[in-house]
């Protein structure tokens, strides 16, 4: 017996039809105006979209970070995500200075294993270069299934690298096939501002975002469009969030360089009048880049709708108000970076970008999946519904309206930093290769079913 999904209006990154869906076992085996149900398990999508499952690229589940530990762990968070529409993540595992990669992605491994309820697959961060790492690269490709290698340009004293380190990863990558992904911000030039800052009294958590200006962001991708151009190599830069980063991506595709930049829902419809919330409540706002002035989302949703901006994840990275963000209460510098997004890094963008007409139903699709699994080689097992795919499916109700809060979200967090949004449109079933796991409201998956997915080499022919 297989699965119908009847009557829903299938959307892809280029088509949209009414169409049934036939799953048989983990994967789509026909898509048909009609199928006769006969024998099968019918699930309703009359009145509904069906997209494929979300692809969030950007994830740190379980991570150490800021002297602290991320509030969700690869159960919670994963949970979270799949309420929120997305099927697979895809998680940073941090190397270490001295370590090996292929043991960052072992540890990664056993904080997955037996947790995640979606699945998931990983980046490997580089921590630091010599000649047992550079070695390491192609095997990693072809033995670890592992394709992607991020590197951090801040985060001095901790997760930096120096150029060096960004220039030989570009080179290693681009012979195994692998694409570099960049944190670009240039973290000399903000230690030196936050340590100003600091010597000055200013302690809130606004300057934060004023000790790491636009400007040390575009410089930072800036440069590390240039090293990819020497190296030859691709490059993705994680968490675009300004005009002069988007604007430097621009003009590196406009002369055929193979530039990937992603954004996030925070810097869509968050901004820098969120650190001055009374008290100490613009903690919750934290994360680098920081937060922008509006006038550089206007600028994030043209280079989303004109495919310069090529990827959308949450950059999930949640912390606890109470005990976590409050490390920081007398010094900006010490409050952990991030804010927990997984769950609604959907929602945000159909509400913002589909219902207020700033982007199409299949730009969201290419968005939210198509183009992430392109680029980290999950394609077309993941990122699509097509015969042959795995039954990664969302049965999306674009009428069912509700109210963002941390008093009902999923993740393990007490904030959202979307709290009192009024949005449209949510997942209402979801299916992970056939099964349901999300249905009205209530989790149906467990703990262990995710399945490590191994990612092949880097495609450039997103949308
Ligand atoms: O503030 C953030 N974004 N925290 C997560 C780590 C990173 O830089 O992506
Ligand atoms: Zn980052
Ligand atoms: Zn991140």
């Amino acid at each position: 017996m297989g699965t119908v999904i009847r009557g829903g209006t299938v959307v892809t990154a280029t088509d949209t039809q009414e169409a049934d869906i036939l799953i048989e076992g983990e994967v789509v085996t026909a898509i048909a105006r009609r199928i006769d149900t006969s024998g099968h398990q019918v699930v309703e999508a009359a009145g509904c979209y069906v997209f494929p499952g979300g692809v969030d690229p950007h994830t740190h589940l379980d991570m150490p970070f800021g002297g602290t530990v991320t509030a969700d762990d690869f159960r919670t968070g994963t949970v979270a995500a799949a309420f929120g529409g997305t099927t697979t993540v895809i998680d940073f595992a941090l190397h270490s200075k001295g370590d090996t990669l292929q043991n960052a992605i072992r540890t990664w491994h056993g904080k997955a294993e037996g947790k995640a309820t979606i699945d998931y697959a990983f980046h490997v961060m580089v921590g630091d270069m010599n000649e047992q790492v550079r070695n390491e690269i192609p095997r990693i490709v072809e033995e670890e299934g592992v394709s992607s290698f991020k590197v951090f340009l801040a985060y001095k004293n901790n997760l930096q690298v120096d150029d060096e380190t960004l220039f030989q990863t570009l080179r290693m990558a681009a012979q195994s096939g692998a694409l570099v992904q960049v944190h670009a911000e240039n973290g000399d030039v903000i230690d030196v501002l936050v340590r100003e800052a600091l010597a000055q009294g200013h302690v809130e958590p606004k300057y934060h975002a004023l000790t790491r200006p636009p400007e040390a962001e575009g410089e930072a991708t800036e440069r590390a469009i240039r090293l990819a151009e020497i190296a030859g190599a691709p490059l993705y830069v994680v968490h675009v969030t300004c005009a002069q980063a988007a604007e430097a991506i621009s003009d590196a595709r406009k002369r055929g360089l193979p530039i990937f930049g992603e954004t996030c829902p925070q810097y869509l419809v968050c901004d820098f009048s969120d650190y001055e919330r009374p008290g100490f409540e613009g903690a919750k706002y934290v994360m680098s880049p920081p937060l922008r002035e509006p006038f550089h989302q206007k600028v994030l949703w043209s280079s989303l709708r004109n495919g310069e901006l090529v990827a959308f994840g949450s950059d999930q990275c949640s912390f606890n108000f109470q005990g976590q963000k409050e490390l920081g209460r007398n010094d900006f510098s010490k409050i952990p970076n991030g804010a927990p997004t997984i769950e609604d890094r959907m929602a945000i963008l159909y509400h913002y970008g589909v219902n207020e007409g700033r982007i199409s139903l299949n730009r969201f699709v290419a968005l939210t999946s198509t183009n992430n699994a392109k680029l980290f080689g999950l394609f077309p097992r993941k990122g699509t519904v097509a015969v042959g795919s795995d039954a990664d499916l969302v049965i999306w109700d674009p009428d069912v309206e509700r109210t963002i809060s941390a008093a009902t979200h999923h993740m393990n967090v007490d904030n959202s930093i979307f709290e009192g949004m009024r949005v449209r449109g949510q997942a209402r079933t979801v299916l992970l290769r056939g099964q349901v796991i999300v249905d009205g409201g209530q989790f149906y998956g467990h703990p262990g079913m995710g399945r490590f997915q191994r990612c092949g080499r880097v495609s450039a022919t997103v949308l």
